[in-house]
């Protein structure tokens, strides 16, 4: 069993992780700043796993802070590091908030890795930081284009770093590029928790069918695509989540073999477009769906999908989980939070 450090454990990809960990027998320890959380999750997590993770409300942007809460737990066998802001459109309004919180956060990390390189660390990366790839579908080896945000740019130079980083200090990393995670534990215990108006689609989708939201706006109907909307690749995220337990093992078990930083794709594999979700949605869970189509999201790409050939092969990793299952997850999460 290992002792592995969940930072934004608490949050929605985090808290699926910290589920899947504890379910195989892991011994899991979170650190989350609540910026982008709750700390309720953890009776989700509990709900689900009959064991409640330890918590410590750390902000780990903070060198003094990270450097003691790690000296008290220097027996941390691995570390899988979300916590950021994430938050595209906002990372545009406030760029020194998220280069401060994101950069500052993971070189704090580091600074613990490079003094125990045996440490296995797993970074969340982003599909963002390809832009609008040249090819499709994207590998990992696309040409990455100048994020179109700064949220995209701090998970490129992230990457960066640990290129560097790694290779100084002679220890191995794993990024995670995700495309576009959604959907829920099948529980309903846990689930995504946009703070404000959701900026993503599908937390939009669910809150406008729960009455809680007006129609949606369609961002866009005049795209180069097959019904004129935007292509994404969505994933479930409880997917994402086995893709970090298997990218940890592998580090673990020493198999990280093609230098400091191996970097996989995590998607489906497969595009839908915006009005695709949508039927998706209806066909999942019976609630018809209304919306306007509205201009064009400045910074949105066309269409980006993932080639996760690579994570197949070396991770032995590949989505499960349908497009009808994320939106029957979602919207039993989002009925729960109605009942809660
Ligand atoms: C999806 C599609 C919108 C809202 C996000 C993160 C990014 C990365 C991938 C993690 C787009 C359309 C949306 C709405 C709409 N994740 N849309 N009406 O922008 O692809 O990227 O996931 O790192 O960082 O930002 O996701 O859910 O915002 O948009 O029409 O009210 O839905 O135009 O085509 P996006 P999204």
């Amino acid at each position: 069993m290992s002792k592995i450090l969940v930072t934004g454990g608490l949050g929605y990809i985090g808290s699926h992780t910290a589920v899947l960990l504890l379910e195989s027998g892991h011994d899991v320890l979170i650190a989350d700043d609540l910026s982008n959380s709750r700390a309720e999750v953890l009776g989700g997590i509990e709900a689900i796993t009959g064991k409640r993770p330890a918590w410590e409300n750390v902000d780990l942007s903070d060198a003094a802070a990270t450097a003691s809460f790690l000296g008290r737990h220097q027996d941390v066998d691995s570390i899988i590091h979300f916590a950021a802001y994430k938050a595209v459109g906002e990372s545009v309004d406030r760029p020194l908030d998220y280069y401060q919180n994101n950069l500052g956060s993971l070189i704090n990390l580091l600074n613990f890795v490079k003094t125990k390189p045996e440490c296995a660390f797993i970074f969340s990366s982003s599909c963002s930081i390809y832009g609008q790839a040249d090819e499709l579908p994207i590998r990992e080896d696309a040409k990455t284009k100048p994020p179109e945000s700064p949220y995209g740019n701090t998970k490129k130079i992230g990457e960066e770093i640990l290129r560097h980083a790694a290779s100084a200090h002679d220890f191995k990393v794993i990024a995670l590029r995700y495309f576009n995670p959604v959907g829920a534990h099948p529980s309903a215990k846990i689930g995504e928790l946009p703070l404000g108006v959701p900026q993503n689609l599908v937390p939009f989708v669910t809150q406008s069918a729960a009455g809680l939201r007006g129609p949606l706006k369609v961002f866009g109907n005049d795209y180069p695509t097959r019904d004129g909307t935007c292509i994404r690749d969505y994933i479930h995220v409880v997917d994402i989540a086995r893709a970090h337990l298997l990218a940890m093992e592998r580090l673990v078990d020493g198999d990280g073999d093609s230098g400091p930083v191996e970097v996989f794709n995590l998607g489906t594999g497969a595009g839908s477009t915006v009005l695709e979700v949508l039927n998706a949605f209806t066909s999942a869970t019976g609630v018809e769906m209304k919306w306007d189509f509205a201009d064009r999201r400045p910074g949105d790409p066309a269409e980006v999908y993932a080639d996760t050939q690579k994570a197949t092969d070396v991770l032995g990793w590949k989505a499960e989980l349908s497009l009808e299952q994320s939106m029957a997850d979602a919207w039993r999460w989002q009925q729960s939070l109605r009942d809660s």
